[in-house]
């Protein structure tokens, strides 16, 4: 991995105690991951968190390089930095460390500079944050929203940008739909989506969350139907497409992207919005690079589509989906 940093090494006045960095990882855990693989690893050693890829939660045959794996990490590196802001601590990152094995994505640093206040409000939002299916409303995410939303992304080293524009929108709609259809007709691809759909455990996604019934109103999904209930009172149509990525397709910019994603999501949680990741189409190699070219103009490499928009005021709470129990995901 060429981009892997050196960083001259730093004493801080007060580095956080074990127990914040127990809660700081239990936060940071709650981040999304592709499938709720949850495909991460993190360690306490020489005083500083280290995450790594847990690359026996790969998915072979729909993410083989491991950008879903990279960007669900860089997610979790995110909620990490942002459950420690909002408990009053600052974080050095470390992205890539030079040196240290093939799997370590970064070091952490959770220090405390200067009292700062507790933004309880903050950890509510790492809570409350999920992946809701259902279908948007008609309502139109204003524009300056969408831009707010997606300058974020600089901030951590990434692209983001709305596709706005009819044509652009429905070139992107009809290579989605076409790479949709060349998943259903691949059995080792379908296998290894459905092994993840109503685990008995700590993972996977329930099939309370998947949506019951097709609608030709509502964008195709890449899973089977579920259970989840949908209400027909609004008609779909508000929803907008961010495209998320950066300068080239690799594991540096895959976890940068991955942070710009959680960003994000929280950022459109607070104002209320709605965020579900459309990964599939940038799965099929020759859907991402058409997307990439035709309806990006090749301004940045694709990583990761969002749908965001506004879904009915007063639908029912959603199930969490679970998460792997700390033990398994923490060695201190
Ligand atoms: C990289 C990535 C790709 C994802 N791709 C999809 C997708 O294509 N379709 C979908 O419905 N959800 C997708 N998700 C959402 C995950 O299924 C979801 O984050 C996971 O089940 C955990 O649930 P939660 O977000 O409610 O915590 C993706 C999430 C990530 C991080």
């Amino acid at each position: 991995m060429s981009s892997r940093t050196t960083q001259r090494s730093r004493t801080y006045a007060e580095p956080a105690p074990p127990a914040v960095l127990e809660r700081l990882v239990s936060l940071a855990c709650l981040a999304p991951s592709v499938h709720n693989t949850q495909p991460w690893l993190w360690r306490h050693a020489d005083g500083a968190l280290e995450l790594s890829a847990d690359l026996r939660r790969q998915l072979p045959a729909e993410d083989p390089r491991g950008r879903n794996l990279t960007l669900s990490c860089g997610a979790a590196l995110h909620h990490l930095q942002f459950a420690a802001r909002a408990l009053g601590w600052d974080t050095t990152v470390e992205r890539l460390p030079l040196g240290a094995p093939e799997t370590v994505l970064a070091r952490v640093l959770v220090h405390r500079t200067a009292r700062q206040a507790v933004a309880r409000g903050d950890i509510d939002l790492l809570r409350t944050r999920c992946t809701d299916r259902r279908r948007f409303t008609a309502w139109p995410v204003p524009a300056d929203r969408l831009t707010e939303l997606c300058h974020g992304a600089v901030r951590w080293g990434a692209r983001a940008e709305a596709v706005t524009s009819d044509a652009g929108r429905f070139r992107l709609e009809l290579l989605a739909n076409q790479a949709l259809t060349s998943l259903e007709i691949d059995g080792r691809r379908l296998l290894e989506q459905d092994r993840w759909i109503d685990r008995d455990g700590p993972d996977g996604i329930p099939l309370e969350l998947l949506p019951d019934d097709p609608d030709p109103l509502q964008a195709r999904s890449r899973f089977r139907p579920g259970l989840l209930e949908d209400t027909r009172l609004v008609i779909h149509g508000g929803d907008r497409v961010i495209a998320l990525g950066g300068g080239y397709d690799d594991v540096a910019g895959w976890l940068r992207t991955g942070e710009a994603m959680s960003d994000l999501w929280l950022e459109a949680t607070r104002a209320g919005m709605s965020v579900v990741p459309m990964s599939q189409p940038v799965e099929v190699e020759s859907t991402r690079q058409e997307i990439t070219r035709s309806v990006l103009g090749g301004r940045f490499e694709l990583h990761l589509l969002l749908r965001v928009g506004w879904q009915a005021i007063g639908r029912s709470g959603l199930p969490r989906t679970p998460r792997r129990p700390l033990a398994e995901v923490f060695r201190r």
